[in-house]
């Protein structure tokens, strides 16, 4: 974040003080911060203690501001505006466009990406006006960094606790498309795929996309330009990433040439080998005495396979396998016959489909790594990193 501009409003929340924390956090990585409090934010932070870990002039004032800097010159400065925490009222105010303080001005005229971390009691948080507001802000680009579940300042719990100053920096240099990604295009694959039978059957698999989805984020937040084709799934989309929804492998196929060219491609979905090879117009009805039919199966375009033998082949594809038994040799073997650089394998006969961890070995030309037993959001981090080293 070397020379980075930022700017960070802090509007009125009991969790106002840790936006000092993260300006020291954002000043210890180079960046420049300049801090707007909001006047309900100098309810709970003073000028002087944000002045001081900023170690620049406080503005709060829109009418001092005119004859200083002035709040478009301001938004012109910032290369990304921060609002940390922002408040329900900041959120209404700033999905109402309003522009009665410094602050609001400043988010108006400001061209920077605009990234908010949400801070407030959760029946506010879950009230309809304020998920209207922040529907309506995302659809502006306005990304959000959290709010997690947790202890608020009352003694309660729930949605609506500020992310940890810590936790918002790998996104905060993402925004900033600043890291050892920075400039380069992922393509990631993610989730089953569902091979229609009828209108309303389907054959499918327990992944759930967590794997894949955790790669993406892990990717963006190295400051990757992800795109995510993914399979039906629950996980929530990763933060500041792409995605790109898809129901069979045909259409995951389709969406992966779409999105190329792309520096690296990280095949995790599960993709169904096979689909009904034939899909009927209508419901499949059960008739009285008939016996049970019989599904006769068409292979599926193998994408790991087919954009490792493409004409715009991606510098770097890496493939996963699942594996119940010889998990090593079996990836071995994937690795040569897809053609792919690396393949990421894991014994999935355990809780691994769908679970919270996974244990993989990374087979490439070069040998076999064993890592650890690790979180899924853990192996997401450290396969990042070594794609990011490999397109160093
Ligand atoms: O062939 P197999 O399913 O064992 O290989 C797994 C790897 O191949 C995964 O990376 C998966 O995403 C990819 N794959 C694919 N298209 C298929 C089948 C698998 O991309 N049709």
């Amino acid at each position: 974040m070397q020379g980075r501009r930022i700017l960070l409003v802090v509007s009125g929340s009991v969790a106002a003080f840790k936006a000092l924390a993260l300006a020291r956090l954002l000043r210890a990585e180079g960046a420049t911060v300049r801090a707007v409090p909001t006047a309900a934010g100098l309810r709970f932070v003073t000028k002087e203690s944000l002045a001081a870990l900023t170690a620049q002039p406080v503005m709060d004032d829109l009418w001092a501001a005119e004859s200083e800097i002035g709040h478009i010159r301001l938004a012109r400065w910032a290369e990304l505006v921060l609002v940390v925490p922002a408040s329900a009222h900041r959120l209404a105010a700033m999905a109402a466009g309003l522009a009665d303080d410094l602050a609001g001005c400043v988010l108006l005229a400001t061209r920077a990406p605009v990234l908010a971390a949400p801070a407030m009691n959760p029946a506010m948080w879950e009230h309809p006006a304020t998920q209207a507001n922040l529907a309506a802000l995302r659809g502006r680009g306005v990304r959000f960094l959290g709010p997690v579940e947790g202890a608020m300042a009352e003694p309660e719990s729930g949605p609506g606790r500020l992310l940890e100053p810590e936790a918002m920096l790998p996104l905060i240099r993402a925004a900033l498309a600043d890291g050892p990604l920075a400039g380069r295009h992922v393509l990631v694959t993610s989730g089953p795929t569902h091979e229609p039978i009828d209108p309303v059957r389907y054959i499918a698999n327990r992944s759930s996309g967590r794997q894949g989805h955790g790669i993406a984020a892990a990717c963006a937040a190295l400051g990757a330009r992800v795109t995510l084709v993914s399979g039906p799934v629950q996980v929530p989309d990763p933060p500041g990433v792409r995605v790109v929804r898809v129901e069979t492998a045909r259409d995951m196929l389709a969406a992966c040439e779409a999105a190329l060219p792309a520096d690296a491609a990280i095949c995790a979905a599960a993709v169904a080998d096979w689909r009904p090879a034939r899909e009927a117009g209508q419901k499949m009805k059960k008739q009285p005495g008939a016996a049970a039919p019989t599904l006769e199966m068409a292979l599926n375009p193998d994408i790991l396979l087919t954009l490792s033998a493409h004409a715009r082949r991606p510098r770097l594809v890496v493939g996963f396998a699942a594996e119940t038994e010889q998990v090593v040799p079996h990836a071995q073997a994937k690795l040569a016959r897809k053609g792919c650089d690396w393949v990421v394998a894991n014994d999935v006969s355990g809780d691994v489909m769908g679970g919270a961890e996974n244990a993989v070995h990374i087979v490439s030309a070069a040998g076999v790594e064993d890592w650890p037993r690790l979180p899924k959001e853990e192996v997401a981090a450290r396969l990042a990193a070594r794609v990011a080293a490999a397109l160093a």
